[in-house]
């Protein structure tokens, strides 16, 4: 009797402590940027998804924001290097040492002991690619790992009843891809994932600079300009901003300025594709969860959600109701992280 008061005391006083071992990881491995969510913890970890390595001896550099920022800056013996594109693994090795990397770093280098481990992949990843992030993960010590859709989990975490019956249509704008997915009971009833997304308009304004003030600029800068002035629909205050690049006549620094109306049509059809995609997901999709996602509107996450006026414009396009998940950037990590404490709905969702 003693004894078992005792030990529920302890256990009590212990829970805080515990809880501040666990070692359990949600990871939104993304394209443009790599999230972890730690239990109990929150966020730990929002950088971008970039290393930098060793010409010679392939050794890294550095990994996440450091290394974004040498690039376009480096000297010839080091080389930043995205590991992943379009949404896929497009270097494996160097893809295992940034989540190795990003992992130790939410562990903070404590000893733990069997964290499990969820990862959240592009829905159209391959068996060989699957095996590579999850030998990844094991290999940075995890217990169990499991993997889990990035769309369904944008859903989950911008907060739509994906376990109940009734159809939710969600809208992940990344840097690779966009993922659009009709989901209804924990699984998906339509996907499609599209490579027009966040690089894709920056390398269109890139090229459109280039062909009409004959002006050369950085991928940096053409992202800088998307967020500042770039647009699905148009603007109730126009916006305009000076950009610097090199004259690809002269080969000298050029300045110029530019306004949202150029950086539109620049973005266009990168903005068409994802509109045009989102009808033919309606038009896919069975006529009772039509008419739900009617009542329960669009919901967009994923950076690309932030893009002035693009829910704007697929109101106007779909004349359904659309709204930009709270933290759009962080949909994903945060379903995955509530994954990580719903054993029963991991069970039921995860991919492997
Ligand atoms: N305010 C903004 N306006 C427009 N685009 C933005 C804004 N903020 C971020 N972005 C874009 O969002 C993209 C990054 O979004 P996100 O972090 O969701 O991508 P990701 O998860 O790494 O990529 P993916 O899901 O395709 O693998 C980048 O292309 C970035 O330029
Ligand atoms: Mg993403």
């Amino acid at each position: 009797m003693r004894l078992d008061w005792i030990t529920r005391i302890s256990l009590h006083n212990l829970r805080p402590l515990l809880s501040l071992f666990s070692a359990d990881l949600a990871i939104d491995l993304g394209t443009v940027n790599t999230r972890v969510y730690a239990r109990d913890r929150g966020i730990v970890i929002n950088e971008p998804s970039a290393v930098a390595l060793d010409n010679r001896t392939g050794d890294v550099q550095a990994v996440g924001k450091e290394a974004k920022e040498m690039l376009g800056r480096t000297p010839g013996n080091i080389r930043v290097v995205r590991p992943l594109k379009d949404g896929v693994i497009a270097d494996f090795k160097v893809t295992e040492k940034m989540l190795n990397y990003f992992i130790q770093k939410a562990h903070q280098r404590r000893t733990l002991v069997h964290p499990r481990i969820v990862i959240s992949v592009p829905s159209e990843i391959t068996q060989v690619e699957k095996r590579a992030v999850t030998d990844a993960a094991y290999r940075a010590k995890a217990a169990e790992v499991h993997l889990v859709e990035q769309a369904m989990m944008a859903a989950l975490g911008a907060g739509m009843p994906v376990t109940e019956p009734g159809g939710n249509l969600v809208v992940d704008i990344g840097g690779g891809t966009t993922d659009i997915a009709v989901i209804s009971l924990s699984g998906i009833v339509y996907s499609h994932s599209l490579r027009s997304a966040g690089n894709h308009m920056d390398e269109a304004i890139m090229s459109y600079l280039k062909r009409k003030y004959n002006l050369l600029i950085g991928e940096r800068t053409a992202e800088r300009i998307k967020i500042e002035i770039g647009s699905a629909y148009s603007l109730d205050e126009p916006l305009s901003m000076e950009l610097k690049g090199r004259s690809l006549i002269e080969g000298t620094p050029k300045m110029i300025t530019a306004d949202d109306g150029e950086i539109r049509e620049a973005i266009s059809e990168a903005v068409s594709t994802i509109v045009s995609a989102i009808r033919a997901a309606l038009e896919r999709t069975p006529p009772e969860l039509s008419a739900d996602i009617s009542d329960r509107g669009i919901v967009l996450a994923g950076g690309g959600a932030l893009l002035k006026n693009l829910d704007k414009r697929i109101r106007e396009e779909t004349g359904l109701p659309v709204c930009i998940a709270d933290n759009p950037l962080c949909s994903v990590v945060l379903g995955t992280g509530k994954v990580l404490s719903d054993f029963r709905l991991l069970r039921r969702i995860s991919i492997e």
